[in-house]
């Protein structure tokens, strides 16, 4: 190590001296031959391998690398040199035994073999035109017939240099490189075969020879037995692909942000992929999603394109929730990844979740917990069907992620581009409470609309209403509303529909006209009466579907996706319109276009209230149907961005019968979204605390209603740890009840910017014990917000905040205290941020269905 440490620097000093020394002649055995790999021994400069001077059929050579099949040797010359000449063949230590090739290889194209070359025969010339090559790679093959006695002689091996140019550099044998955070990397390694590697994720030591196992985004058909990432069917029906590496380009997006395209092609077609990655350095966050094209002769079958293939290490633990309607995220499971393929998918089409969010947590090395460990949470930005798999093959685990495959089949046509959804990824090696506030700082940026923007506190009349109101009811809400402090009233569903009114789930969607009996003059005039009493006036909307009791359905039968020859399936009683029909996209965008034109309306609620069941479109030809599932979520996501485009201040409520639509491919449209039509307080601890491991609170809607009928106080404390809003009649609360709100609402005004910026440290568990805790600090940590939620009696023990400055003093402040209830008895003194970490703080609570809400301020 010494000696090539020496070499370099003696290379280096004498390039930067006068690098014109090296215009001329350079011995190949003058290189860093500790690059070149052998089959056996170590490469010799100057001598044949087995340490006797180079001979080849009785000629003896001063210079040269004596080596052994099976070798490589790879030079940088970056365009530098112009001849390489050697004489090859197999060295006299051999007598008459061995057998070997030797290949030259130039930017990954064979410039000249020697055949097949024998012991005892005469050296072969080698004279090689370099002009332009910029890597060049010396290659010995064991000639077919297994390497024994394979000592191979480049003797004489020299290359010529230009006039001034700097000298040629060994490089590693393998071509290697890093997609980087600031604590993350994925190192790939350009294989022998041209092949393209990856080094697994969480292995301390990897090996760096690759393996077909270890192969990255590997392609069905040739060669790879496990999960594939790419399942193709060419032009001329050919099952197979197999990429190799053409090179990579990487950009500086800002300081923050590099983006690395990664080039592959199939040389027996022109098909092409491009792997892209999107490192954002501060955040250890990767954007991963996959390109592909080609200009084959007729359209090629897409049958798997996954979005990401990372490789990880065998010692796993994946956390994943389960859910169902008002369960959505409620059940976390973790398990460790045994050998076998483990699946998380949907099938639903037209939303990624009802039972399974695409979001998902791998502990490498050990189960994490929220302060230790390594953590690599994925979450793949796609609101159609979705497969995440994890295929471990004892040796390694595969995590595959992207559109589910089942039904999919996607023909894309020469010259068009396929970009696949976004796999988001975070990294942490402090656990999972560092994994959300890290991926929370992304999402802000990046991840949602306006992610720094705090959210207005919003009255929302469904739990209120359902579909039983009028003008007149509606309009008795908004003093109340805002007399204890709301600033935007949104009205639900039931608005809409004459001939078939919305005075129920049986009918009316489709017609998104204002109902004349309850809104004669329209929507204008209630919108107004909302701004007349201060408050912002927002509405829902579900465009995607159809009832067929309606107008719409009755004048076009064939918009809804259905199967031919089936009973149609309805859920809630209606159906889902078919997207992918230019017509139907106009009608849905002059819908939305419509309802938004409203002078007042600045708010929506953007829902979808089934799922897909019978996948059939009338509009795409019969061998195209299996494109409705992505062509629906395309068209979608078309209709999503024209929406946020043309009306930039109107907020977006993303909802989909409760958390259907829960994911980062609808999120970037919008400001906040519905996680369930669960409101139950106690069920919105376990859940809220589930979402955050992926979202951030403020984008999380948590609203105060008389779900599970849980005091007041309670309610109001979960909804402050979040997106505040209410579905309550203030017409019909009780005075106290009410009181307790207004309190609420004007403390949550005070501490709505640190729960929208700032960082969330969970801190107990509602899972585990027997209460939920949380704390919210704010980017200068000079202010925080600490959450207790009692849900058994328990105790009273402390709750210990994370996050303080510990040098800093904190005044401790009970905010909207529950009436009759003891005051802290820490309340209004200081302490010093270690103190209060250290010693914890006695919340107010104690008992079943208390909550103590507390603010630390600075001194
Ligand atoms: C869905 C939503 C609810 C409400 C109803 C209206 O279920 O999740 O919040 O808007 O639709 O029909």
């Amino acid at each position: 190590m010494k000696s090539l440490l020496l070499k370099r620097l003696v290379l280096t000093a004498v390039a930067c001296v006068a690098p014109s020394v090296f215009a001329g002649t350079v011995w190949l055995s003058s290189l860093d031959l500790e690059e070149m790999t052998t089959g056996w021994s170590v490469a010799k400069a100057d001598l044949g391998i087995m340490g006797s001077p180079l001979g080849i059929h009785g000629e003896k050579f001063a210079h040269g690398v004596g080596t052994h099949a099976t070798s490589k040797f790879r030079v940088k010359l970056d365009g530098n040199a112009n001849r390489f000449t050697a004489q090859v063949g197999v060295d006299d230590s051999a007598g008459d035994q061995g057998s070997v090739e030797f290949i030259i290889i130039g930017d990954g194209k064979v410039l000249w073999r020697s055949g097949v070359l024998k012991g005892g025969e005469a050296a072969k010339p080698v004279d090689v035109n370099l002009a332009g090559v910029q890597t060049l790679v010396l290659r010995v093959t064991d000639g077919g017939d297994g390497e024994s006695n394979d000592h191979a002689d480049w003797a004489n091996a020299k290359m010529e240099m230009n006039p001034g140019a700097p000298p040629p550099i060994a490089l590693p044998p393998f071509e290697t490189f890093s997609v980087k955070t600031k604590k993350f990397a994925v190192t790939f390694q350009v294989g022998d075969d041209g092949r393209l590697y990856q080094r697994p994720i969480g292995v301390a030591d990897p090996n760096t020879k690759p393996q077909r196992d270890d192969e990255f985004y590997p392609q069905a058909g040739d060669g790879y037995v496990w999960e594939p990432a790419l399942q193709v069917v060419h032009a001329d029906g050919n099952t197979s692909t197999a990429l190799v590496y053409d090179g990579l380009a990487q950009t500086n997006e800002s300081a923050d942000v590099e983006l690395t395209r990664v080039h592959l092609h199939d040389p027996a077609y022109p098909f092409e992929v491009t792997l892209c990655f999107r490192m954002h350095y501060n955040e250890d966050v990767i954007e991963e999603w996959t390109e592909i094209r080609h200009q084959e002769s007729g359209p090629v079958t897409l049958q798997r394109m996954a979005s990401t293939s990372l490789l990880l290490t065998t010692n796993v633990y994946l956390t994943y929730f389960f859910g169902d309607w008002g369960k959505e995220m409620l059940v976390p499971i973790t398990e460790k990844l045994t050998p076998g393929i483990k699946v998380l998918d949907s099938k639903l089409g037209v939303r990624a979740d009802q039972f399974q969010n695409p979001s998902f947590i791998l502990s490498l090395n050990g189960r994490a917990t929220e302060t230790n460990g390594e953590v690599f949470a994925g979450s793949l930005a796609w609101s159609g069907s979705f497969q995440c798999e994890f295929d471990n093959n004892n040796r390694g685990i595969r995590s595959l992620c992207g559109i589910n495959p089942f039904a999919s089949a996607f023909h894309l046509k020469p010259g068009e581009t396929f970009v696949t959804p976004k796999m988001i990824w975070v990294w942490s090696d402090h656990g999972l409470g560092e994994m959300s506030r890290k991926l929370d700082d992304w999402v802000r940026d990046f991840g949602m609309r306006d992610g720094h923007k705090p959210r207005p506190v919003l009255l929302n009349n469904w739990e209120a209403t359902g579909f039983n109101y009028d003008f007149n009811r509606i309009a008795n809400l908004f003093a109340p509303a805002k007399a204890i402090g709301t600033e935007l009233f949104l009205l639900d569903d039931g608005w809409f529909g004459n001939k078939y009114p919305r005075i129920n789930d049986d009918a009316g969607l489709g017609d998104w006209q204002a109902n004349h009996k309850r809104f004669p003059n329209g929507l204008a005039p209630l919108a107004a009466d909302a701004v007349k009493h201060g408050l912002h006036f927002g509405i829902w909307m579900e465009p995607e579907m159809v009832n067929p009791n309606s107008v719409l359905f009755h004048e076009h039968p064939n918009w809804v996706i259905c199967q031919p020859k089936r009973p149609l399936e309805l859920q809630r009683n209606q159906l889902v319109l078919d997207l992918t029909r230019p017509a139907v996209q106009e009608f849905e965008w002059q819908t939305i276009k419509s309802i938004l034109s409203v002078p007042d309306i600045t708010y929506a609620k953007w829902d979808c209230n089934r799922y897909l069941t019978q996948p059939g479109s009338s509009y795409l030809a019969p061998d195209r149907q299996s494109e409705l599932w992505i062509n629906y979520v395309h068209a979608l996501y078309a209709l999503m961005d024209k929406t946020a485009k043309t009306f930039p201040d109107t907020e977006l409520m993303l909802c989909s019968g409760g958390g259907g639509r829960v994911d980062y491919g609808a999120l970037k449209y919008f400001d906040e979204f519905w996680p369930s039509d669960n409101t139950d307080p106690v069920v919105r601890v376990l859940m809220q605390w589930d979402y955050s491991y992926f979202f951030p609170p403020m984008a999380i809607a948590s609203h105060v209603t008389l779900s599970g009928h849980r005091p007041m106080h309670f309610a109001c404390s979960v909804a402050m740890s979040a997106c505040f809003g209410m579905d309550l009649d203030l017409t019909k609360l009780p005075a106290e009840d009410k009181a307790i709100l207004a309190g609420a609402i004007a403390a949550y005004k005070q501490i709505r910017d640190v729960i929208a910026t700032g960082d969330l440290y969970r801190l107990a568990d509602p899972h585990q014990g027997f209460r939920g805790a949380l704390d919210f600090v704010s980017p200068d940590r000079s202010r925080v917000v600490v959450f207790v939620f009692q849900l058994k009696d328990g105790q009273n023990v402390p709750v210990y905040p994370q996050g303080l400055d510990p040098a800093r003093r904190y005044t401790i402040h009970e905010l909207n205290p529950a009436p009759g209830r003891a005051a802290m008895p820490q309340e209004g003194k200081t302490f010093t941020g270690e103190e209060l970490m250290h010693d914890g703080i006695m919340p107010s609570c104690s008992k079943t269905l208390e909550a103590c809400v507390m603010e630390l301020n600075p001194m």
